[in-house]
Formats: structure tokens, sequence, C-alpha cells
């Protein structure tokens, strides 16, 4: 054997390890890639998205304040004080806490576990002051099972970015608002143009990596000239950036900057 070749031969038995290496965790690694997915979404919704609601509770307390100002469209519930409210993006129930008493929900999320946190799980004591009147496992972009003109109250925090389209979801929001009904929201937004972070946020948004992992989630998503391009007859907003101790750090530093407003139909 001439030089070269034993070059070649100890290349391939060093390097072609290794690639047969790479080539069996790849194949494990796609095999076992959804369940890995909904493992890492699932820790991100306990684990971080419940950390980040503990620091947003001022903000909420804030939005959610003018709810007991709210009277109903509907006569039946305007009579006993109460009112309709819809959110979009419930998760485990974390925001139904600064809702007031009597309000009669409607909840839409695409997880299929919805009932079983809100209605069977060891915490839904803590929503026995509201009435829980129709789940809906679904997308927020369209809400079918919801009569236009239907509800006081629409809330989504921290949801618009996974929604399949965003323009829809606003349609459907407005649709099914009475009119003088409100939309109240807290959304993350991106970092200003120009900064490193905004760079991330874009980058792993549009390669797709970080929908992938988190849901559908979207980094660089500003809703703010979508919903005022909805037809809201009002819209006002300012925004704050979440700071605090979370144990996954970079995702806040992904989603600290947010909107929080309210849009009047
Ligand atoms: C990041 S969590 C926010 C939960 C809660 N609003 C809060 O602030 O704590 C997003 C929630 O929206 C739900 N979601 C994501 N995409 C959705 C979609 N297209 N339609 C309905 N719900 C969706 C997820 O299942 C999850 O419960």
């Amino acid at each position: 054997m001439s030089n070269s070749d034993l070059w070649i031969r100890d290349v391939i038995t060093s390097y072609g390890l290794l690639l047969l290496i790479f080539i069996f965790i790849a194949f494990l690694t796609s095999r076992k890639w959804p369940n890995l997915q909904k493992h890492i979404y699932r820790t991100y919704l306990t684990g971080f998205e419940v950390e980040c609601a503990d620091l947003m509770a001022p903000y909420k307390k804030h939005l959610f304040e003018s709810l007991q100002h709210i009277v109903s469209s509907d006569t039946v519930l305007r009579s006993m004080g109460c009112i309709r409210l819809l959110e979009i993006g419930v998760k485990t129930g974390e925001n139904i806490q600064f809702y007031p008493d009597g309000t009669h929900f409607i909840g839409v999320d695409r997880n299929l576990r919805l009932a079983e946190y809100l209605i069977k799980g060891n915490r839904s004591w803590q929503f026995s002051h509201i009435i829980i009147e129709h789940l809906i496992v679904g997308d927020g972009s369209s809400l079918k099972e919801i009569p236009t003109g239907h509800v006081d109250i629409v809330v989504t925090t921290r949801s618009l970015c996974s929604m399949t389209s965003l323009k829809s979801t606003l349609r459907e929001i407005h649709r099914v608002l009475t009119p003088g009904g409100r939309y109240l929201f807290i959304e993350h937004i991106p970092e200003n143009e120009g900064t490193f972070i905004r760079w991330l946020q874009k980058m792993l948004s549009q390669t797709r990596i970080w929908p992938s992992l988190y849901g559908g989630c979207h980094l660089d998503i500003h809703p703010i000239v979508d919903i005022k391009n909805t037809g809201f007859n009002h819209v006002t907003w300012d925004t704050f950036t979440l700071e605090g101790y979370v144990s996954q750090t970079f995702h806040l530093i992904l989603s600290r900057q947010h909107v929080l407003g309210v849009a009047v139909r």
C-alpha cells in the first residue's frame, strides 16, 4: 500500500466511525423528534411561562382592574351584574384569578387537556368564582362556535405570537365582541431594530427553529399595526420591559419587551 492509500484508510477508519455515530444519533433523534418537541414545549409552558405569569401579575392586575366596571350587553348577565369573557390561549388558567366573580367564561386553547386543567385538575378550585360556559379546543384564528357580538371582553396574553394567522385571529376577536366590547391584551414584542437580540429573534423565528420548539411562537411579531387595522374604534397601548428572576433566562431575554393595551370595538 502506498502512503496515500494508508492516509485514506486512516481517514475512513477514524472519521467514518464518527460519521456512523452521527448518522445513528440523527436517526434516533428524528424518530424521537415529535416526543422531544412535546417535552421541550411542555417544560417551557410549565416552567418559564409560569414564572413569567408571576412576574407579569402587577401588569395583569392593572389591565384587568377595568373589568370590575364593565356592564354586559347581555340583559340577563347585566341583571346579575356579570360579564361574558372569552380568553384565547388559556393554558392552565393563570389569568382567571383576575376575572370578576360570576364572570361567564369561554376559553379557547389548542391544548387537548384544556378541560382537564380547568375542570378536573387539582387547581380547579381556584376557578370556582367564575362560571365556565364553554371550553373550545381549537385554533384561535377560527371561532366558528362563538356567535357574532356574543362577548363583552376578549383577552389574550402572550398568545397572539402562536396563532396560525394573526390577522384572522384579530378579525375573529372583533367579530365576537359586542359593539363597545373590549379586547384586552398583553403580548411580547420584538426588541428595537438594530440590536443583536432583534437579529436573534428574527433569525430564530424565520428559520422556524423557535416556532418548532415552542408551540409556534414567533419572536418577531408586533401586533399593534394589525390590531389598529382590524377596525376597532379606539386602541390604546403602552409598552414595558418584563424584569425579574426566572430559571430560563434566555427565554426572558428573547421575550421581555411587551405591549399592553385595550382595543374597543
Ligand atoms: C405562552 S402560553 C400563554 C398562556 C396564558 N395566556 C398566560 O399568559 O399565562 C400560550 C397558550 O396559547 C395556546 N395556543 C398556542 N397557539 C394557539 C392557537 N393557535 N390557538 C389557540 N391556542 C393556542 C397554547 O396552548 C398555550 O396554552
